[in-house]
C-alpha cells in the first residue's frame, strides 16, 4: 500500500474545489462529477483493500453506507464546508489533514475470524434453551444441549401453571422436550456443567463436567428405597435418587444433594457416580440458564427460614398445587428485595405476574380463601394488563399498596406488617401463609467463564440500548432469562432470535470483525507496566495474560478510550494512532483555526444538519470526526493549539448517552485537568471547551464554535 488515492466528489458541481490539488508523488488524485454513480462507486471499489484511499465529497455518515474498509478516511467536503459556504481553502486544509493522518498510519489488516468448528453448544435446558437447540438442529448442525439439573425444563418444570391463563406447564413443554428428544442432530446431556471456555468466535474449546451416568429408561425405585439422603426440593420431601418429573423420564440423581455413599450403586451397578470430563469444539454458544432466584433468607425482616409458613413463590406454587397445604388465607408480597439498594437495585419485571397467577392458582382451587397482594406499583406490562384488572375485580383478591415493613410470627398465624399508602394507615394483616415474590438474579460464574462482564448485574447490552449492530460477533448469545428474567413466552422467541444468531455464525466460513481494534506494543507497555488502561475499557476487552496487557480482539469496540489514557504509546488504536492523528491535526490547522473534535455518534450529526439547516459559522472552523470524546488525549488538544489554533472544542453524546457508556466523562475530566496545564503555558483556558452536542443540536454546535472563534490565546 504505497499509493494513497484520493476521490474527490464534487457533487455535480456543486463544490468549488481548489485549484491546487497536489498533496504530494505518492498521492493520486481523481476526481468524479457524482459519487452515488455507480460507475464511481465501482471505479473506488476496485481500490478497495488495495491501496489507502481518501474519499472527500459527502458526509462519512453517508459514504459509509457505500465503503467500509479500515484503510479509508472519508472527508466531509459538503456538509461541512460547502453547504455552509466554506471555500476551497478549507477544503484543502481538509484533505490534506486526511492524507497527512492516512500517511502517518500503518495499513489496517482486516481481521476475520474464521469458522472452524460447525457445532454449537446450549447451556441450560429450560424453555429457552430447548427451543434454541431445537432451532438449530433443525437448521442441520449439531447441538450440544447440557443441563445442570438430571431433567430437562428448568424452573418451568417445577411449576404448575404458567401465566396468564393459568395453562399446566405441560401444554409447553412436553411437546417441546419430544421434539429436541426425537432430534437426532442434539446430544442431550444432563447433570453436566461447564468448566472451563477457551477460544473465540467460531473455535470454542469448552470443558464440561458430567456428575455421574445413570440408565435411561429404567425405574431404579430399589435405588430410591436404599438412598439415605432426603432433600427438601422446594418444599416436597423426596430422595436424591427420584422420578425426573420431566426427560429422561426414569430415575435421576441429584448430583447437588447425592453424598456419593454409594448404596444405590450396591442394587443397581449400571449407575455410575463418577465424574467425567471431556472437552468439545463448538463455533457458537447459547447461554440459556433462565431464572435464578434471589436467596430470600437475606431479607431479614421477612424471616424467611425462621417462620416456617413464608415461603418463596416456587415453594407456595408446588407445595399448593400438590394439595400439601390448604391456606385459609395468604399473603404475597410483591417486590420482595426487589427495587430496594440494600438487595437488588432493579425491577425483575416478570415476579407482578408471578405473583397474581399464584392469586389465580389459590382462587381457581379454593375461593374461599382470602388472598392479599402487597404491592408497590403493578408492573402490569402489555397484555398482562387485563390479567391484573380480572384478578383485581372478579377474583376478589384484596390488593394493599405498601411495602411491608416486617413479618412477625404470632402463634399460628403471620402478621404482615404494612402501611396502606392509599388509605393512609399502618396494617397489622394476619395470614397463615405469606408467599415472597422475590426478583431474580443473574449467572454470575457461568458469564464469568465465557468472559462476559458481569458483577452482579445482567450483561450490559441486553438491558442497555448502546447494543448496536455494531458490536462484534462473539457467537456467544444469551437467550431467555439468562439475559434478563422474562416469562415463558418472551424467553421461546429471545430464544429463536439466539438460535438464528447461531445459524448465521455456523453457516459462514469467516466472520469479519466490525470495529477497529486497540493493540498493545508489549515491549513499551512492559517499561512503564502503569495498566492503567485496564480499567478505562468499558467492555473489559484490555485484560492481563501472562502478566501483559492484552486485548481481546472480540470484545474490544474500538472507541479508543484506552488509547488516551497510554501516556508512553505502547496502546494505539487502528486506524486512529496517535501518529495518524497527530499528523491530520498539524496539517488541518492553520494559525487562528477552531478545532472541533467531534464524536461520530452525536455532534459531527449536529455539524452536519447545520448544513443543511444552512446555518453559518466561520470558515476557520476545522472539524476532526472522532470515535468517541474519551479518544481525544492531551497530546492531540496540544498539537491542536501548537500548530495555531486559538479555541479547540471536543464535543461528544450527552452525559449519560455515551456509545461507548464513559467516554465522554474520561474526556471531561481530562480536559478539565488540561485547562489547568494549559494555563501555565500562556494558553486561556476559556479557548478549551468540552460540550455534550445531540445530533440535532445544531443550534448548539454553531453557538459554541462561534463562542470559541471569539475566545482567544
Ligand atoms: Fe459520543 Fe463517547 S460515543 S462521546
Amino acid at each position: 500500500m504505497s499509493v494513497l488515492k484520493v476521490f474527490i466528489c464534487t457533487c455535480r458541481g456543486g463544490i468549488t474545489l481548489p485549484k491546487d490539488l497536489d498533496f504530494g508523488e505518492d498521492v493520486k488524485v481523481r476526481v468524479i462529477e457524482d459519487i452515488f454513480f455507480d460507475k464511481a462507486q465501482e471505479e473506488i471499489e476496485s481500490f478497495v483493500g488495495k491501496e489507502k484511499i481518501v474519499i472527500a465529497g459527502p458526509s462519512p455518515r453517508i459514504m459509509e453506507g457505500f465503503f467500509s474498509d479500515p484503510n479509508i478516511a472519508f472527508v466531509n467536503i459538503w456538509e461541512q464546508a460547502s453547504m455552509v459556504g466554506h471555500g476551497p481553502e478549507k477544503i484543502r486544509d481538509l484533505i490534506h489533514g486526511a492524507v497527512e493522518g492516512l500517511r502517518n498510519t500503518a495499513p489496517v489488516e482486516k481481521k476475520v475470524f474464521e469458522i472452524k468448528n460447525k457445532d454449537a453448544l446450549v447451556i441450560g435446558g429450560g424453555v429457552a434453551g430447548l427451543e434454541a437447540a431445537r432451532h438449530i438442529a433443525n437448521a442441520g448442525f449439531k447441538v450440544y444441549l447440557i443441563e445442570k439439573k438430571p431433567f430437562l425444563g428448568g424452573v418451568v418444570a417445577g411449576l404448575d401453571r404458567l401465566y396468564p391463563e393459568g395453562t399446566p406447564n405441560s401444554h409447553v413443554l412436553y411437546p417441546l422436550i419430544n421434539e429436541v428428544v426425537r432430534n437426532k442432530g442434539v446430544d442431550i446431556l444432563t447433570n453436566t456443567e461447564v468448566e472451563e471456555v477457551d477460544g473465540s468466535l467460531g473455535d470454542y474449546r469448552v470443558k464440561i463436567k458430567t456428575h455421574g451416568r445413570i440408565p435411561k429408561g429404567l425405574m431404579l425405585k430399589k435405588c430410591e428405597e436404599v438412598c439415605p439422603v432426603t432433600v427438601n426440593d422446594h418444599g416436597i420431601k423426596r430422595k436424591a435418587i427420584y422420578y425426573m418429573p420431566t426427560y429422561p423420564y426414569s430415575h435421576g440423581i441429584d448430583f447437588d444433594s447425592c453424598t456419593r455413599c454409594g448404596e444405590c450403586v450396591k442394587v443397581c451397578e449400571d449407575i455410575s457416580l463418577e465424574e467425567e470430563e471431556k472437552e468439545i469444539e463448538v463455533g457458537a454458544i447459547v447461554v440459556a440458564t433462565g431464572l435464578k432466584e434471589y436467596d430470600a433468607s437475606k431479607i431479614i425482616e421477612y424471616g424467611y427460614g425462621r417462620y416456617p409458613n413464608v415461603l418463596t413463590q416456587w415453594e407456595f406454587e408446588r407445595r399448593f398445587s400438590n394439595g400439601l397445604i390448604k391456606p385459609k388465607s395468604v399473603s404475597i408480597i410483591h417486590c420482595a428485595g426487589s427495587r430496594d439498594k440494600n438487595h437488588l437495585p432493579y425491577c425483575s419485571r416478570v415476579c407482578c405476574i408471578l405473583g397474581l397467577k399464584e392469586a389465580k392458582l389459590v382462587k381457581d382451587t379454593s375461593p374461599d380463601t382470602e388472598v392479599y397482594i402487597n404491592y408497590i406499583d403493578m408492573r402490569s406490562y402489555g397484555p398482562f394488563e387485563e390479567f391484573y384488572n380480572t384478578i383485581r375485580e372478579i377474583y376478589g383478591v384484596k390488593f394493599i399498596q405498601g411495602r411491608p415493613s416486617e413479618i412477625l410470627q404470632d402463634g399460628e398465624e403471620l402478621v404482615v406488617r404494612a402501611e396502606d399508602i392509599l388509605l393512609g394507615k399502618q396494617m397489622d394483616n394476619r395470614v397463615e401463609y405469606v408467599v415472597l415474590m422475590t426478583g431474580f438474579v443473574p449467572d454470575d460464574e457461568l458469564f464469568h467463564k465465557l468472559g462476559l462482564p458481569a458483577d452482579g448485574c445482567f450483561p450490559t447490552e441486553y438491558v442497555n440500548s448502546q447494543h448496536s449492530v455494531d458490536a462484534n460477533p462473539r457467537g456467544i448469545f444469551i437467550a431467555g432469562a439468562a439475559a434478563f428474567p422474562k416469562g415463558v413466552a418472551e424467553s421461546m422467541i429471545d430464544a429463536g432470535d439466539a438460535a438464528q444468531g447461531v445459524i448465521d455464525v455456523l453457516d459462514r466460513y469467516a466472520v469479519e470483525k466490525k470495529t477497529p481494534t486497540a493493540r498493545i506494543n508489549s515491549s513499551i507497555c512492559g517499561e512503564i507496566d502503569c495498566r492503567i488502561c485496564l480499567t478505562a475499557c468499558p467492555y473489559g476487552a484490555v485484560y492481563l495474560k501472562d502478566e501483559e496487557v492484552t486485548v481481546n480482539e472480540e470484545l474490544c469496540m474500538g472507541c479508543g478510550i484506552c488509547t488516551a489514557t497510554c501516556a508512553a504509546g505502547a496502546n494505539q488504536l487502528d486506524g486512529c494512532t496517535n501518529n495518524g492523528m497527530l499528523a491530520q491535526i498539524a496539517a488541518t490547522t492553520k494559525e487562528g483555526d477552531v478545532v472541533a473534535f467531534l464524536c461520530k455518534w452525536s455532534s459531527y450529526s449536529a455539524a452536519d444538519k447545520a448544513g443543511y439547516e444552512l446555518l453559518r459559522y466561520p470558515e476557520n472552523v476545522k472539524i476532526i470526526r472522532i470515535p468517541c470524546t474519551g479518544r481525544v488525549d492531551a497530546q492531540m488538544i496540544l498539537k491542536a493549539f501548537s500548530s495555531g489554533a486559538k479555541g479547540v472544542l471536543i464535543a461528544g453524546c450527552p452525559p449519560d448517552g455515551c456509545h461507548y457508556f464513559t467516554g465522554n466523562l474520561k474526556a471531561r475530566k481530562r480536559v478539565i485537568a488540561l485547562k489547568k496545564l494549559i494555563e501555565q503555558f500562556g494558553i486561556n483556558p476559556e479557548a478549551l471547551a468540552i460540550e455534550w452536542i445531540g445530533k440535532d443540536e445544531s443550534k448548539k454546535f454553531v453557538e459554541i464554535v462561534n463562542r470559541l472563534n471569539g475566545g482567544g490565546r
